[in-house]
Formats: C-alpha cells, sequence, structure tokens
C-alpha cells in the first residue's frame, strides 16, 4: 500500500493554472501570491482537508471579521497568538550590535499622546500599585546619546486593562509622550504593570482554547522610540519573575528586553521606589 505522501497529489495542475492566471499582475505582489497559492494549496493537500473542515475554516475567518470594529483587531491578534507579528516584526527589524531588540506593537497603541516634561507621571488617576520610576538614555548604535527622540509609551492599570479597553479609566491614562533631554535622556513615572489577557471572547480566544494555551502575556511597558535618521524601535520591557515569561500568548519576550527594578531612595518620593534603568539603541536608516 502507498502512503498519502508517495501517491500523486490531487489535481496537481489546479495550482499551476491559479499562479499562472496572475501573470499579468504587479511583480511583487505576483511573487507573495505566488507563494502563499503555493503554501495553501500544500496545506490543503496535506492535511486532506474534508468540506466540513474547510467550512469550519471559512466560518471562523467570517466570525473573526464580524467582531473587528475600530477599537477591535481580531486578525491581528490572531496573527498575533499564531506568532505571524513576530515573524514579521523579525525580518522587517534585524538585530545588531548597539540595536536594541524590537517586538510586536499589538493592538493598545492609540496614537501619539499628551507630551509630558522629563520625569512626569503618566498617571491621570490614582493606581494601587508600587510606584515605578523609569528612565534611561537613546542612543545610535555606537552609544552617542540621540537628543530629541520621542519615547512614547503605554500600559496596563492594575486592573489588567488598558484605557481603551476600560469606561472607567481617563482617556490617556497610563500613555503619554516624551522627548530626550540633551544628554538622550528619558524619565517617568508610573505604577508597576502586570500581567493580562489578551481579548479572549472572540475567534482569537476560541483558537487559543482550542489549542490548549492561556491568553496572558506577561507583565511590561510598551515603548515606541523614533528620530530622524533611525528606524523607529517597537519594543517592551518586561518586567523579570512574571510568571508568564516563558509562555507569552504572543511570543513576544527576547531575553534582552527583561529587567529588573532596583529599590532605590529618590528625593521624588521618601522610602523605596522601584526605578527601571533601560538604555535604548536605534538602528541608523540606511542613507
Ligand atoms: C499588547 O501587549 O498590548 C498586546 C499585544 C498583542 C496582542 C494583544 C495585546
Ligand atoms: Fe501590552
Amino acid at each position: 500500500m502507498t502512503s498519502f505522501m508517495e501517491q500523486q497529489p490531487p489535481f496537481p495542475e489546479l495550482t499551476e493554472d491559479v499562479i499562472e492566471r496572475m501573470r499579468e499582475s504587479a511583480p511583487r505582489f505576483r511573487e507573495i501570491m505566488t507563494i502563499l497559492v503555493r503554501h495553501l494549496h500544500a496545506f490543503a493537500r496535506e492535511s486532506r482537508l474534508t468540506i466540513d473542515e474547510w467550512r469550519a475554516g471559512i466560518e471562523f475567518l467570517t466570525r473573526a471579521g464580524q467582531i473587528c470594529s475600530d477599537s477591535r483587531q481580531e486578525f491581528i491578534l490572531l496573527s498575533d497568538i499564531l506568532g505571524v507579528s513576530m515573524l514579521v516584526d523579525a525580518i522587517a527589524n534585524e538585530a545588531g550590535e548597539g540595536i536594541s531588540d524590537s517586538t510586536v506593537l499589538g493592538p493598545f497603541y492609540a496614537g501619539r499622546q499628551r507630551e509630558l516634561a522629563h520625569g512626569d507621571s503618566i498617571l491621570l488617576r490614582e493606581e494601587s500599585g508600587e510606584p515605578l520610576i523609569m528612565r534611561g538614555r537613546v542612543a545610535d548604535p555606537h552609544g552617542v546619546p540621540i537628543p530629541g527622540a520621542t519615547v512614547e509609551v503605554w500600559q496596563t492599570a492594575g486592573n489588567q486593562m488598558y484605557d481603551v479597553q476600560d469606561p472607567e479609566q481617563p482617556s490617556g491614562h497610563l500613555r503619554a509622550t516624551f522627548r530626550t533631554n540633551a544628554r538622550g535622556e528619558y524619565k517617568f513615572r508610573t505604577v508597576t504593570p502586570v500581567s493580562y489577557p489578551i481579548p479572549g471572547d472572540g475567534p482569537a480566544g476560541q483558537l487559543l482554547q482550542s489549542m490548549g494555551r492561556h491568553p496572558f502575556r506577561p507583565a511590561h511597558v510598551h515603548f515606541m522610540i523614533s528620530a530622524p535618521g533611525y528606524r523607529t524601535l517597537v519594543t517592551h520591557l518586561f518586567l523579570s519573575g512574571d510568571r508568564y515569561l516563558d509562555s507569552d500568548a504572543v511570543f513576544g519576550v527576547k531575553p534582552s528586553l527583561i529587567v529588573t527594578p532596583e529599590r532605590v531612595e529618590t528625593p521624588e518620593r521618601i522610602g523605596a521606589t522601584q526605578t527601571i534603568t533601560y538604555d535604548f539603541g536605534l538602528a541608523r536608516l540606511p542613507g
């Protein structure tokens, strides 16, 4: 008896026909679609996809589309939980000496926020979490400081939600924009972030459950750092010791982005306050 892989694959000329009919399309589009069609057809052949399974897949994607809105992007969540977002990020953002690691943007970036002064707090209401100071420097790959770099930050509140998910939080709470000073330094006050589940009430949550995976991300603060002539860095800093560091629902953790807060006496607060000091390196844009 011959195994499936040894048999002639079903309908091989179909794949070539689909590809051939794109011959008039733009080169890069044709390249991407040719590879996509080859892999899609190979997937259907290799898995011997049944009509019921094909229909279940179509219904799943339909539900994903239906739950999307201006504030909900289920397809990005699907890309995140299947590791595609981190893969595309790795292709786009080659790492290198003196260049900080990047990670996923996520769906909760809410655009440019109010600009605060060096050392300000990003809170718009009281939070019960432990106060945290974050500070450091933004530099080029050789360690030369970049003054005037834009440092955008955002994080969840202690209730595991971003302001954009939670009508109880003032809009812009726990997010802000800073500029590095003449020495390339940034500094702001916040509360210690907590781990939180990604939205689980739609198809992405159902898929996670079917795969036997939890929906949690380890505690982190998001950064987007930009400066003219440099590649924009989209990244997070994760807190060491978090129970989800090894199983982030979106595969976003890189060892270089895990930080341990120091407890130091500061003039801003009598007593112990946690401080994270982290220096970022930006890649130069070619040319
Ligand atoms: C986030 O860290 O905000 C995030 C990233 C990917 C999916 C969901 C949330
Ligand atoms: Fe996040």
